[in-house]
């Protein structure tokens, strides 16, 4: 039988997903089919019903349901467990559903695909304190990051962090303003730029030439905190592969196998461009 898999959100016409899980499908010839689906929270718990009656084989969650998706599912990978939020589920043979989260993974993916992994010794520099930080950080700590320094506007939010997280330090926007020249890696993980006001979340005058400079955003690509990194001499990535390689790993645990992802960033990059 054909398998067939979705994408689950509010709002959810604007996702990249389906365009690219089934051109993957298409590419290594597997037959089946990816659906975005408009599911509103209070449908959630019958569109979970309704996705496992319909056999699908398994889903990707999106804003706003990674949270609140959780008491519908039957077991939680660890990293899923410790962030508290899901991205992806799978349909196990038993016919339970496994929530996992690939959002922190695929970030450091794509860091690594870009910039490789000769950088783990440096330290990073993690602005924000929402989930997208949260998952990134415990990523970065299990890929073996060991210099994690988080900072919030709101700071208390990044101590919580750091705190779960067992290593690093946190401090302010303007002590990490200050003390910029400290770090090899710049990660900027705040939704500054996501609602289009666009604040550079802090100032990149002490930047050190060189330093690895990256943006969860990637919608524009070039976001004006990369700008600003870029006229600093920094070597930037964008948000992009973030989100082709959590799908690519969510690929990996539905179907045992890794897709193209350079391939799929650069077509995705002719399109945002
Ligand atoms: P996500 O799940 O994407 O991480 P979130 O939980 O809403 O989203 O977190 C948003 C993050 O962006 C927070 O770190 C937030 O800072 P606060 O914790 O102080 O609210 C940060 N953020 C949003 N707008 C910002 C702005 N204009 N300047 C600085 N930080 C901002």
């Amino acid at each position: 039988m054909k398998k067939w898999f979705a994408v689950i959100g509010d709002p959810i016409v604007h996702s990249k997903s389906p365009e690219m899980h089934n051109s993957w499908f298409q590419e290594l010839n597997i037959d089946a089919a990816y659906l975005p689906l408009h599911v509103i929270p209070e449908q959630l718990e019958q569109a979970v019903k309704s996705l496992k009656l319909l056999g699908a084989s398994g889903w990707n969650v999106t804003i706003p349901h990674k949270e609140t998706i959780i008491p519908f599912l039957d077991e939680l990978d660890e990293t899923a467990k410790k962030m508290g939020a899901v991205n992806t589920v799978v349909r196990l043979s038993d016919g339970k559903l496994k929530g996992y989260n690939t959002d922190g993974s695929g970030f450091v993916h794509s860091l690594e695909e870009q910039v490789g992994t000769d950088h783990r010794d440096k330290k990073v520099l993690l602005i924000g304190g929402g989930g997208a930080s949260r998952g990134i950080a415990f990523a970065l700590k299990q890929f073996g990051y060991q210099d994690i320094t988080i900072t919030n506007r709101t700071v208390a939010k990044a101590q919580t962090i750091i705190y779960e997280l067992g290593v690093g330090r946190a401090i302010s926007l303007e002590e990490a303003t200050e003390s910029l020249n400290d770090f090899g890696i710049i990660i900027q993980a705040t939704s500054a730029g996501l609602k289009s006001d666009f604040s550079l979340p802090i100032s990149l005058d002490k930047l050190i030439t060189g330093a690895i400079v990256a943006d969860i955003v990637y919608n524009p690509l070039m976001t004006p905190f990369l700008e600003d990194a870029k006229k600093n001499g920094a070597v930037i990535v964008n948000g992009l592969g973030m989100f082709v390689h959590q799908g690519a790993i969510a690929f990996k645990y539905w179907l045992d196998e890794y897709p193209n992802t350079s391939s799929m960033i650069k077509k995705l990059t002719e399109q945002l461009k």
